[in-house]
């Protein structure tokens, strides 16, 4: 199929279409577990003359199956360029040490996943790359805080464990007007539920170990791009100037292991979605839950945004017990979903942010992220909803 043809698909064909294998005629991809290649004197001289994805050099700088990944990312994302990484938190920190040098400025919403907020807080300040953390659902406050030297706005499309939604077309037009590059981490949301490039924003971040993996299983990241503001090829350099150097490709295996996983994205995500909103409605209605933020939910303070920006709310939600001792034992007391970091995949999984990602940020700072010690962050698996309500209601009961 041709590459216009194929652009023009649906989700689900992309999702699962890949071209066949050349050499072997496979309908799946083969996975070349290499960490170096053979050159002749051909191959060489083009290694020589600065050739460089289409010749296999080194398992460091890339790889086929990475390569066929990259693929099938930009299809489902609507991307013009991807790069894979070994992580999302790799794929963040390509991203952020590829666009920035010393004396820039980023404008960062308050609630990121918490290795970024210390990444931006901490690591990038020993490098002179200052961050201003605002609201960025407020737009007055994301333009107040725009600096001369500001490169980057950055912001997670549902954000963790906030589930905070941020307005993208306004961002989009103040960073428009200003020469700034948008940032997206999309982790939450998934290319199924929303794909932040379709409205403008330059590069989206994911953390591939979730939803696009499905199975928590594995770990990878991917930078996707579509930008008039960046040059075409600006992956490319980063792959070579910044993500080489750092060493952070993603393993073939595990790229074989992602491309698997988004062939069956958005049916897991089409259940997820719905277990999600009918589980949201029951926490509003139960006696010993304060709070509940899922995008879907009207009571959400950003319902209308996400109503107007997502097909889909997603299968992340949070929830609020009276403290953190009673979020505790919540967890310990549920049979069927697991007590446990990460999310996005087919088991429901569910974790305290105050007392697990968020811990080493103090409470002051947590609490202006929007993080309280009562909260518990569920990732919607795939097991039934009545069974799920049921767990949740016993454990709620102990409490
Ligand atoms: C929103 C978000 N972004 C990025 C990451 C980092 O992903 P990884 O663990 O693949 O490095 C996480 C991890 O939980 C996350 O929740």
């Amino acid at each position: 199929m041709d590459k216009d043809k194929r652009g023009k698909l649906r989700f689900d064909s992309k999702a699962v279409y890949i071209p066949p294998d050349e050499a072997t005629r496979a309908v799946n991809p083969p996975i070349v577990m290499a960490s170096s290649f053979q050159y002749d004197r051909e191959i060489f001289q083009r290694i020589v003359d600065g050739e460089r994805k289409d010749v296999n050099i080194y398992g460091r700088c890339g790889n086929p199956t990475e390569y066929q990944f990259e693929e099938q990312m930009m299809a489902i994302e609507g991307a013009d360029a991807c790069l894979a990484t070994a992580s999302g938190m790799a794929a963040i920190s390509v991203t952020l040490l590829g666009l920035l040098k010393s004396g820039d400025h980023i404008v960062c919403d308050w609630t990121t996943y918490s290795s970024t907020h210390e990444m931006l807080d901490h690591r990038l300040t020993d490098y002179n790359i200052e961050t201003t953390f605002v609201d960025t659902a407020d737009i007055d406050a994301v333009k107040a805080a725009i600096r001369p030297n500001t490169k980057v706005i950055y912001f997670e499309t549902i954000a963790n464990p906030s589930m905070k939604v941020a307005p993208i077309k306004p961002i989009v037009n103040l960073a428009e007007g200003n020469g700034i590059i948008v940032v997206c981490d999309n982790t939450f949301a998934s290319p199924y539920v929303m794909r932040p490039l379709d409205h403008g924003v330059d590069i989206v971040v994911e953390s591939a170990t979730k939803f696009i993996g499905g199975h928590s299983d594995i770990i990878g990241g991917a930078i996707c791009m579509r930008s008039d503001k960046l040059p075409v090829d600006f992956l490319e350099q980063i792959r070579w100037n910044t993500m080489v150097k750092l060493g952070a490709p993603l393993a073939p295996f595990n790229a074989w292991m992602l491309i698997r996983g988004i062939q069956t994205l958005s049916v897991r995500l089409e259940r997820q979605c719905k277990t999600a909103a009918k589980l949201a409605a029951h926490f509003e209605g139960h006696k010993a839950v304060k709070g509940v933020w899922y995008p879907g939910l009207e009571s959400h303070p950003q319902h209308n945004i996400a109503k107007s920006q997502m097909p889909k709310f997603g299968a992340m939600l949070t929830f609020e017990v009276k403290d953190a001792d009673a979020a505790l034992k919540v967890l310990d007391n549920l049979e069927l979903s697991c007590f446990s970091a990460s999310l996005g995949g087919t088991r429901t999984t569910t974790q305290i942010p105050a007392l697990m990602a968020f811990l080493d940020i103090p409470q002051e700072e947590r609490l202006e992220m929007g993080i309280r010690d009562g909260m518990i962050r569920v990732s919607v698996g795939l097991e039934d909803v009545d069974d799920l309500i049921e767990d949740f209601d016993a454990a709620l009961a102990k409490i």
